[in-house]
């Protein structure tokens, strides 16, 4: 640079001035790559018994179990802000959790009255994404069934597919396999399609990390406690690696996933570039539990901005590749957006 520098100018003048583009707003935004905006956003929401109750959970400030009919009026509300689709969980009674997860293919649980409830009010209006995994429901805290100390694959994949069928049944529009079972997403396809719910997408948690994000989650379902000291990573992938998550997506794919998930989100952006570079196909990153409680925990200490750390982290996730994210920030987001 020094060598071309017009006379005068001192050795290292700057030509090239990135702050240029910078200096006022109607050029930054001018020069914006990134958008976020409504569309992009996944709000998933904890179910619990009763009616008009709502208990707010400890480690998610600001996140609540919501009964069938206020989570009816929370859909709602997102139905008005344009939300294109909601991820329902239920916090399963304890005394219905088995080690043989019975409660997951019932077709009147929770969810599945959730989803009708749902479903018989707003209809079409917003999608319906409905977990496939078996800890909800079993008093181990697994998200398969167990033999000898080990969640077995094939039969647990049997029971997802009566669970996905329960759930098509009830209205659910989106079936989200997130068990991490070999097998399972072309299983559930089959099964699907062999009851009719041609239509019924899948997206799959193709690359779901054995991940300690998730603590405030289990503590949400009530599912911490049966797990206790148990961990998933007989099931779900070692956070050191990458090239794995790939041979995930491919099968997911493969088997028929008509969408696919990095979770945990903001660790794991690098695994969203690459999934998302290779394969072109629609990908949705989960900002899960714990991100959210980091987030708000440091917040409400004084100690970050609470709305510019989720939009930047939220934006942040369409940088990396992202085409929508699942964020319990998501009716926050929306109202600002
Ligand atoms: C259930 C499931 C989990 C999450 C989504 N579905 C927990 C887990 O796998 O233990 C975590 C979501 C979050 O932490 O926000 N299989």
């Amino acid at each position: 640079m020094s060598d071309r520098s017009p006379e005068g100018f001192p050795a290292g003048y700057p030509h090239t001035r990135l702050r240029r583009v910078r200096r006022h707003d109607w050029s930054r935004r001018l020069v914006r790559q990134e958008t976020l905006s409504v569309n992009d956003l996944i709000w998933p929401l904890f179910i619990r018994e009763g009616s008009n109750e709502r208990e707010p959970i400890v480690s998610m400030p600001g996140v609540e179990r919501l009964s069938v009919d206020l989570i009816v009026d929370a859909v709602g509300e997102a139905v008005k802000l344009g939300i294109p689709a909601v991820a329902l969980f239920p916090a399963t009674d304890a005394k219905l959790k088995t080690p043989g997860c019975e409660e997951a293919i019932n077709p009147e649980n929770l969810v599945c009255r959730a989803v009708r409830a749902v479903k018989e009010k707003y209809a079409d209006a917003i999608g319906v994404i409905c977990d496939v995994a078996l800890d909800p429901y079993s008093s181990h805290g697994q998200d398969g069934l167990v033999r000898d100390g080990y969640v077995v694959n094939d039969e647990t994949v049997e029971m997802l597919c009566q669970q996905a069928i329960v759930q098509a049944e009830a209205g659910c529009d989106v079936i989200a396999p997130s068990d991490m079972m070999d097998g399972r997403v072309g299983a559930v396809r089959q099964a699907l399609d062999g009851s009719g719910f041609l239509d019924v997408q899948i997206m799959a948690y193709a690359a779901k990390y054995a991940s300690a994000f998730y603590g405030p989650f289990r503590e949400a379902v009530g599912s911490a406690g049966n797990l206790g000291s148990g961990d998933k990573r007989t099931y779900q992938m070692d956070p050191a690696n990458g090239d794995e998550a790939l041979r995930e997506v491919a099968l997911d794919l493969a088997e028929g996933a008509d969408s696919v998930m990095v979770k945990p989100g903001m660790p794991y952006l690098d695994i969203v570039r690459r999934v998302k570079e290779t394969f072109a196909a629609p990908t949705f990153v989960y900002q899960v539990s714990g991100e959210y409680a980091m987030l708000v925990a440091a917040a409400q200490n004084g100690w970050l901005d609470r709305e510019r750390v989720m939009l930047e982290s939220l934006t942040a996730f369409k940088r990396a590749g992202a085409d929508g994210v699942l964020t319990y920030f998501a009716r926050d987001a929306a109202r600002l957006l």
